[in-house]
């Protein structure tokens, strides 16, 4: 457990706290305080060139990467910066981390105060700045699971690894809520529902901060980030209040109830304000309805961005004016030596008060006093505690398997005609093509070895691409593999086919996909899924032969003409370093898929619409028509859905729903069948939804056998944000559904 009790909860811990704190803040000076308040990134510290006429701007780190003592000194000694963040632009050893860590902290224990630096970095699948760490799935993969203890166990075996690595928090997990497949970052996200993205992110909170290694959590970006107009990374959103608080605010609520000790805040702008300097969502919202009392630090260069990109402050200081006093506690600088300085101008100046400077600071030092930093003066572990991989890999394969989601399966069995094609059998000749086949850093995604994930220079040795996944699940002499990139070409095409055509394999298996990105760099003009991609599929269904279809990427791309040529299809998002054994072992049929989508997949790139649309999205007309639903997914034993019952007509408000569900496994194997329970209010005062996700449950059904469940929702979950912008419950008729078993009941207050 962490030092100190989780934020807002007073206990004889907190006194203890509170006056410890209280006996630091009295010793501090308004820079030692204005230096807590700055974060700088670990490339200010290293070793680099100095800078020339010819390149006056900050030169990269020399190889390889090690302190530079003059710049730790100015830094953490003279200026008193009080946290440090991310590598210095690739994964380190543990050794390395310990190093950096070690001379860090050795430094900051020689300023007057002696406060401890705060570290932190990405580790948003793992740890996955530290060399050989374990690898799981993206967020996108583990919503894939519905499995939140699955989840919590993969964030505490994270936590393991970051703390292990010497650095005690981390900027995890990601409350975005994805409502736009275009948006580069919808993979790092836990989907389209709130209450999933809600659970999943309140699981990997607790994993990450009551685990057997606490680190601290951090809920980003916080809020409204991942609903950009254009569809591309940081660019306007508008966003009424009523949908901020029916859509984006319930998983941060949930995730602060929780007791996530950290907020990281959206670097966009939502409704012409930008987010870093907007005292409404800052404060008002996050601190007064919210009721969060730890920390809160801006995104990347976000103070300085307010006055070289969005315009709304003449300079800096200014800047740094108006986001203190919006609700900033830390700035996530990260490169500059300014921020300090003029903070601590602007509270000798009257323009922030040193009161407001002290609410910031005493948050700062309530984290590192939980954190324990206090005792530990922050060093890291012996590097002889470092825990085996053996005893962390198995959530994360766990995890990869458990998340890939069959979509399609028709075409036919190789032995039995009466059945379709996967999973595969016989023992005929399977050729494996496409851009992502034979990659680990697909498999990976953004943020693994380095921050777009693409240098194969950072992935771990001996981790199984796709196709070399399944050239051992399916035995060499299967596997017929043809290599090819994201630029293949026509002659690519035709030559596969040709071959294809010529040696009339069982079948073929494409890769389809995006290569690793996040943030601006995995901007795109149009949701279509490469051309080139789509000739290949549809070349290789002209042989004749069948086409099974395995995309692996984070963001459903749109390709439905290509689709429908597919004999199966299997959405593997970025299911980490345990994937490539992950999707061979769905495509053997070792493992019986139990994934199921959380998200809507829009049928066409203009059409992206979600499982909580409205009544005039497409009910009434007939054009909501997705390419897949929300929570749709095969397994290969189906689970037929055959009744479902309440035990009463009537409810009152606050009374807890029980929905009793009848389920027929309808096949030869067992199967995990996630159970999921939507709800619809038949009218009311906002216009509603046709369908909220309220709850899911996970169940095995053996094979053949048929089972009753059991799934709770509280009458008080039934409500919406209403015309006032606050949370309503009306009395009526409710539905309630799970697949295509529905039934209604009647709520009175
Ligand atoms: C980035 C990301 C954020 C990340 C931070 C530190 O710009 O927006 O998710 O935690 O910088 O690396």
């Amino acid at each position: 457990m962490l030092v100190g009790c989780q934020p807002g909860k007073p206990d004889v811990q907190t006194d203890a706290k509170t006056a410890f704190v209280d006996s630091v803040l009295s010793t501090m000076s308004i820079e030692d305080k204005a230096g807590e308040m700055t974060q700088l990134a670990l490339e200010m510290l290293c070793v680099r060139p100095p800078s020339t006429p010819e390149k006056p701007k900050r030169q990269a780190p020399l190889e390889p990467h090690r302190l530079d003592s003059a710049l730790v000194h100015e830094a953490l000694i003279d200026l008193k910066v009080g946290s440090v963040l991310n590598c210095a632009g690739h994964a380190y050893g543990p050794d390395q981390w310990h190093e950096f860590i070690a001379g860090i902290q050795s430094a900051a224990a020689q300023k007057t105060t002696g406060i401890p630096v705060l570290y932190g970095i990405d580790a948003i699948h793992g740890a996955t700045y530290t060399s050989g760490a374990i690898l799981g799935p993206q967020q996108i993969g583990l919503a894939a699971t519905w499995d939140t203890a699955l989840v919590r166990k993969c964030a505490e075996n994270t936590a393991i690894e970051v703390a292990a690595s010497g650095i005690p928090w981390n900027f995890s997990p990601v409350l975005d809520v994805a409502r736009d497949a275009r948006w580069p970052r919808f993979w790092e996200t836990f989907g389209e529902a709130p209450k999933l993205v809600g659970d999943m992110g309140v699981a990997m909170v607790r994993g990450y901060q009551e685990g057997p290694s606490p680190i601290a959590a951090t809920l980003k970006h916080y809020v409204g980030y991942s609903r950009p107009l254009t569809g591309k990374d940081r660019t306007p959103a508008w966003i009424p209040e009523r949908q901020l608080r029916q859509i984006f605010l319930p998983p941060f609520q949930a995730a602060i109830d929780a007791g996530a000790m950290s907020v990281m805040v959206n670097s966009g702008e939502v409704n012409g304000i930008p987010v870093h300097c907007d005292e409404h969502i800052l404060t008002d919202i996050l601190r007064d309805d919210l009721g969060f009392e730890g920390m809160v630090v801006t995104d990347w260069e976000d103070i300085r961005f307010l006055f070289e990109r969005h315009m709304v402050a003449a300079d800096y200081k200014e800047a740094i004016e108006m986001a203190i006093h919006a609700g900033i506690d830390m700035s996530m600088v990260p490169t500059d030596l300014e921020f300090p300085v003029l903070l601590a101008e602007l509270v000798r100046e009257g323009r922030v008060s040193e009161a407001r400077m002290d609410e910031s600071v005493r948050r700062i030092l309530e984290m590192k006093y939980d954190l324990g930093l206090f005792t530990s003066g922050g060093m890291p572990p012996a590097l002889s505690n470092y825990p085996a991989k053996e005893s962390l890999e198995g959530a994360a394969a766990r995890a990869a398997v458990k998340s890939i989601t069959v979509l399609k399966n028709e075409g036919q069995h190789a032995i039995y005609p009466d059945k379709p094609i996967l999973p595969i059998g016989g023992t005929g000749r399977i050729l494996v093509t496409g851009p992502t086949a034979n990659s680990l850093n697909a498999l990976n995604g953004g943020w693994s070895g380095t921050w777009q994930g693409r240098d194969t220079a950072y992935n771990t040795p001996g981790r199984p691409t796709a196709v070399e996944s399944m050239i051992e699940v399916f035995g060499a002499d299967r596997i017929d593999f043809h290599e090819v990139g994201m630029n293949l070409t026509s002659s690519d095409i035709d030559r596969i086919a040709g071959h294809v055509a010529q040696t009339r394999p069982q079948c073929t298996v494409v890769f389809l996909g995006e290569m690793p990105y996040t943030e601006f760099p995995g901007n795109i003009e149009d949701l279509e899924l490469f051309e080139n991609q789509q000739e290949l599929v549809q070349a290789l269904k002209t042989t004749g032969t069948p086409v099974i279809g395995v995309y692996v990427g984070g963001r459903p791309r749109t390709f439905s003409e290509t689709e429908s040529m597919l004999d199966a299809f299997v959405m593997a998002y970025l299911p980490g370093d345990y994937g490539g054994r992950a999707i061979a072992d769905v495509l053997i049929g070792a493992f019986n898929p139990s994934g199921r989508l959380p998200f809507t997949w829009p049928r066409h790139a203009s059409a992206h619409l979600t499982h909580d649309r409205k009544f005039t999205e497409g009910e009434t007309s007939g054009d909501f028509n997705p390419l897949y639903t929300f929570g749709s997914g095969l397994s290969y034993s189906h689970v037929e859905t055959t009744s479902i019952a309440l035990a009463d007509s009537v409810y009152q408000l606050g009374d807890t729903v029980t929905v009793t569900v009848g389920l027929q496994n309808t096949g030869d194997r067992s199967t995990i069948e996630t159970v999921i329970l939507y709800s619809q209010d038949r009218v009311a005062s906002i216009t509603p939804s046709v369908d909220v996700l309220k709850a899911f449950k996970q169940v095995i059904v053996p094979a053949g056998a048929s089972a009753e469940v059991q799934i709770q929702v509280n009458t008080d979950e039934l409500g919406f944000i209403g015309k006032d912008n606050t949370y309503i419950v009306e009395p009526g008729v409710f539905g309630l559904r799970v697949k295509n078993q529905g039934i209604a009941f009647k709520l009175t207050l």
